[in-house]
């Protein structure tokens, strides 16, 4: 991504922001409502943002939201791009480049995701310990700028420690049960089949989906902390003998929304 392009999307976030944001927080399908949060808001539409590419999915607003979460300034993504819309990977790393140039030192990356784990029921909450990226893509493939990041980024501990420790204590002190695993993205935009889940397992997938790895690294291209979390909103393919639908998704994730929301604007406090 060339950084004279990430300058001219930062810069016209920027002039619309009276306070920078320390923390982002990317939102996934059916949990875009932590943003009704935020005080003082300002919304910035994607389509308004010089070099973004439009979301199109359904249960995804297109905009970013800042302004104050639990004491703490936030740039929230409420929708997110796909590589399965047709955006170039290469796309996905701008949102997470403009947080970086407006002062964004953590980011908290969210998702819908299908539990591959057994031992996980729709519902659950997983922090993300680690990811496989299945996609036979990456965000950083062509010219590398080190004003950026280095040509070859550190992926050994892409998902913050202290941060995954931060939220456990989180959970615990508010009696929010998390798992805690691998995620792993594949492109979609089908769900998965039975063999492939089966495979995923065997590679060591706690839970899968189709987004977030491009967007954490970017964030550890250019040395931003990441906490993940996964919504498990069903059961991957095969695994109970249910077919899958976004409709589904949507619906575990309505009901996980009062717990996620308490977890995650508690993290935010503590940040
Ligand atoms: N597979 C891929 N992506 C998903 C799933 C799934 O089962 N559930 C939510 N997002």
């Amino acid at each position: 991504m060339e950084l004279s392009k990430i300058m001219e999307s930062s810069e016209y976030v920027k002039s619309k922001l009276n306070k920078l944001p320390e923390i982002g927080i990317i939102l996934g399908s059916g949990l875009g409502e932590l943003a009704d949060f935020l005080e003082k808001k300002i919304i910035i539409k994607y389509s308004d943002v010089p070099n973004m590419p439009k979301a199109t999915v359904k249960g995804h607003a297109g905009q970013f939201v800042c302004g104050q979460l639990n004491g703490k300034n936030v740039i929230m993504m409420q929708g997110r791009f796909h590589y399965y819309e047709g955006n170039p990977m290469e796309l996905l790393a701008l949102p997470v480049y403009i947080m970086k140039n407006l002062g964004v030192k953590k980011l908290i990356v969210t998702n819908a995701a299908g539990g591959i784990n057994k031992s996980f029921v729709p519902g659950d909450l997983m922090i993300i310990n680690d990811h496989i990226n299945l996609t036979f893509n990456n965000p950083l493939i062509g010219k590398n700028d080190e004003k950026i990041g280095p040509r070859f980024p550190d992926m050994s501990v892409s998902y913050d420690k202290d941060l995954i420790t931060l939220a456990k204590e989180i959970s615990a002190g508010h009696g929010i049960g998390v798992k805690e695993g691998v995620y792993l993205m594949m492109t979609g935009p089908n769900y998965e089949t039975p063999a492939e889940i089966r495979m995923a397992r065997i590679l060591g997938g706690d839970a899968v989906g189709m987004s977030t790895v491009p967007e954490v690294i970017a964030a550890r291209h250019c040395n931003i902390k990441v906490l993940g979390i996964s919504c498990i909103t069903n059961m991957a393919a095969g695994i109970n003998d249910k077919p899958l639908n976004h409709a589904e998704v949507i619906e575990t994730s309505n009901t996980v929304k009062d717990k996620f929301e308490t977890f995650v604007i508690n993290i935010v406090g503590k940040m």
